[in-house]
């Protein structure tokens, strides 16, 4: 496509990437998201490609996202199912690792509960590691297409602001996003109780009142309570989380007149986000999030496997 490279051997976060290798990722993908628009999404690029797709958390949209964006390029794409693996047997995360690098994929997307996880496989095998989400570590591709969506909405991203809302401590969405909008020049806020907002606020502007949170901003994204991170103690302490930090029609009324709402998925609705707002399709880009992140992947595959 065009003489520019991606100096990287996988993708396990956002934190090695500069500012020129997202503005790479983002200026392939939208090349692809028109030709996912396209009658006959079937390309040739990836052709003689494998991919191993390895989740071993629960997955809908960035699963799906991964396969269909192999597939769209010509991949061989292989899912494991890991509930009925091997592992089930007692086999280690990087035996099983090891077992299908040994298969010869050059590509393998993980996804696993523990942070840390993915840079371990990295360091474990031959094939190029696409981070799917480790634990509360990175989820680079959303973070990637979170950014595609906002330079679409809005022709930029520099100078935007941000407000991050809700169970920021448990999201690798929430850390990749920081990153990557930190290093695309966006004023960041992160919004919610406390015990929930990021230990570090470098750069990030910490807010524990919502309304004030949100006020003037250009985008408010949007979390998942994420209990299955969390212990009961804290859990406990959330019960006023609907009434303190839900994003209603009514607090919406303070963001900037053009602001838009993203949510990564999967939502629990009527608890961070009213229903009204999710499906108000003048301000939520949550699907068209989902629609953007397979051409993300398919951008992102292709410079891994050498097309850059
Ligand atoms: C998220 C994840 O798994 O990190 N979802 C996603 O990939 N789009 C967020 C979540 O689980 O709440």
């Amino acid at each position: 496509m065009s003489e520019a490279s991606f100096p990287h051997r996988d993708l396990v976060g956002i934190a090695p990437l500069s500012a020129k290798d997202i503005e790479l990722v983002l200026d392939r993908a939208e090349k692809w998201a028109a030709f996912n628009r396209g009658q006959r999404r079937r390309g040739d690029r990836l052709a003689g490609i494998t991919q191993i797709n390895a989740f071993f958390e629960p997955s809908t949209r960035t699963m799906i996202s991964f396969e269909l964006a192999g597939k769209r390029l010509g991949a061989d794409v292989v899912a494991l199912q890991a509930t009925g693996s091997s592992m089930a047997k007692g086999e280690s995360l990087i035996d099983t690792v090891r077992t299908l690098d040994a298969m010869g994929p050059d590509i393998l997307v993980v996804r696993h509960g523990r942070t840390g996880a993915a840079d371990e496989i990295a360091g474990a095998v031959n094939a190029a590691v696409v981070n799917a989400g480790d634990g509360t570590g990175e989820h680079p591709t959303q973070a990637l297409l979170d950014a595609l969506a906002i330079r679409r909405h809005f022709g930029r991203i520099a100078g935007l602001t941000v407000a991050i809302c809700g169970d920021i401590a448990h999201s690798r969405v929430a850390r990749s996003n920081l990153l990557a909008l930190g290093k695309l020049g966006v004023k960041l806020r992160a919004v919610g109780p406390q015990a929930l907002l990021p230990e570090d606020g470098d750069d990030i502007a910490l807010f524990t009142d919502m309304d004030e949170g949100i006020a003037g901003a250009d985008v408010v994204m949007m979390l998942r309570i994420q209990r299955e991170r969390m212990d009961d103690a804290l859990a406990g302490k959330l019960e006023d989380y609907r009434a303190r930090y839900g994003l209603s029609r009514e607090r919406l009324r303070r963001v900037a007149p053009d602001a838009v709402v993203m949510h990564p998925g999967p939502m629990n609705r009527g608890v961070e986000i009213e229903s009204a707002v999710a499906d108000d399709a003048e301000r939520s880009l949550i699907l068209k999030q989902v629609e953007l992140g397979v051409a993300v992947r398919m951008a992102c595959l292709d410079l891994l496997a050498g097309g850059g």
